[in-house]
């Protein structure tokens, strides 16, 4: 048999990017490649690419800049820009960087193979069509190698929200939700291959509304399926907007034992007059009362967030709106940006505010968000939680695992294997990660 052509694939930005990955590896093996950890002695390489900020997408520049010796040492060398920069600049990254041989939108990593083969005759490949057809239905046979306990698996894509500073809608498209059936025989192929628990993933996950036996089904209707597969053990969700956050799924984190405790649901600002200019359609006092009603629901469930300081038109009292806001939440996780104008979307139109002063509110944001997480983190020591060993630690006997609140737990002596849960009494909480023992222990 020939040797195995090498395939390295770095991935930025989100979830749904290491997910395409995964699935953009598996098409290529079809076409006779093997994934490699490193760029060298690569037969190709592919960059999965984020769009979401100015600088993420140019990450990408500099890093392709790096390859230019590797092509010259082997000028067979195949380079491909994949996921959303690809999508919003298309040909521009042919222009800009020569080096590319290939650039394939996120709706179109069904034809990378065929792609592929294109320049191996010396053609540039260019795709970046929202095409009818389904790519993960093109996609659709996953190999029966086993794999970790943890997996994603995108349920819906595209988002129809228009934030105005987002370009998601653009990149990714209009919203569109898999079919029931695919969603699930995807599951239980992955739970035959040593997966233990599914993160369903979504732009806007929520408004997920795929065609099931008696119609379309909502997000926990899909959860309530999934919740059937034997061997499936815990159920997770990202990433969800407060409006569709409806009746049924706050019911399920009552209800639903395998759906873990964690919620991801952005808010980006605590000020009505910025939520507004943002094209939120949610406002500080909804988001509040939701939060109300998912902890009557779930009294012990975190919450994660997803702030924007800096918007155009920010004073600091909006601001201060936004940081009254997180103090009455109380988030054990958030992810902080601060604005970065993204051409086409509306708010790049508008006046920016002074930079200084964004990257001041930043800081002050994140030292508030940083306390936060730690005391919600500090306040498990002395609980008992289940934990997924996902990989050894450091140690020797040393497990690594996630908790159902999605914080990092080590455990010395577990005595476990990866894709073991455990009950586990945490013991110490440190800088990023809690440590426990076993129960009973
Ligand atoms: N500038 C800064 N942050 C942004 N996000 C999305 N677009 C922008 C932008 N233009 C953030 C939002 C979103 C997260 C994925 O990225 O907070 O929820
Ligand atoms: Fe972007 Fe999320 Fe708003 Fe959609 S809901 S436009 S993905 S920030």
């Amino acid at each position: 048999m020939a040797d195995k052509k090498k395939l390295f694939i770095k991935t930025y930005g989100c979830q749904m990017n290491v997910y395409d990955s995964e699935r953009m590896a598996e098409a290529m093996g079809g076409a006779g490649y093997e994934t490699t950890d490193s760029a060298e002695g690569a037969d190709m390489i592919l960059l999965n690419t984020c769009h979401i900020r100015e600088k993420a997408a140019e990450k990408v520049y500099s890093e392709l800049g790096r390859f230019k010796g590797l092509k010259s040492e082997n000028p067979d060398l195949k380079i491909g820009v994949a996921g959303c920069v690809a999508q919003a600049e298309g040909e521009e990254i042919m222009r800009r960087q020569p080096l590319v041989d290939l650039v394939v939108g996120p709706q179109s990593y069904h034809r990378l193979p065929e792609m592929e083969a294109r320049t191996r005759s010396g053609e540039k490949a260019l795709d970046t069509d929202f095409p009818e057809e389904d790519k993960f239905e093109k996609l659709k046979s996953r190999p029966k190698a086993k794999r970790g306990p943890a997996a994603f698996l995108t349920v819906q894509e595209g988002c129809d929200k228009f934030c105005a500073f987002c370009v998601v809608p653009y990149t990714r498209g209009a919203e569109v939700s898999r079919p029931v059936d695919r969603i699930l025989t995807e599951a239980r192929d992955l739970v035959e291959r040593g997966v233990r628990e599914i993160t369903l993933l979504g732009q806007n996950v929520n408004a997920y509304h795929g065609a099931g036996p008696k119609g379309d089904m909502t997000l926990a209707g899909l959860i309530w399926e999934l919740d059937r597969i034997d061997g499936l053990e815990r159920i997770r969700f990202t990433t969800s907007h407060p409006n569709d956050m409806m009746d049924d799924l706050i019911e399920a984190h009552g209800s639903c034992a395998k759906l873990m405790p964690y919620l991801h649901l952005p808010v980006q600002s605590g000020s009505d007059r910025i939520l507004k200019r943002m094209n939120r359609s949610h406002d500080r006092d909804s988001y509040l009362r939701l939060v109300e009603r998912i902890r009557a629901a779930r009294p012990d469930i975190l919450l994660s967030g997803d702030f924007i300081v800096g918007f155009p038109e920010e004073t600091e009292a909006d601001f201060q709106d936004t940081m009254d806001l997180i103090q009455e939440v109380e988030y054990g996780q958030a992810f902080s940006f601060k604005y970065s104008s993204r051409p086409g979307t509306p708010a790049a139109e508008r006046a920016l505010v002074d930079d200084a002063e964004a990257s001041d509110r930043l800081y002050r944001l994140q030292a508030l968000i940083t306390r936060q997480q730690r005391a919600v983190q500090d306040r498990m020591v002395g609980r008992e939680v289940s934990v997924l060993f996902e990989k050894p630690g450091r140690f020797d006997g040393q497990m690594l695992g996630k908790s159902e609140y999605l914080h990092a737990v080590h455990v010395a002596d577990a005595g476990a294997r990866v894709g073991d849960l455990a009950r586990v009494r945490i013991v110490e909480s440190g800088a990023n990660s809690l440590s426990g023992v076993l129960a009973g222990a």
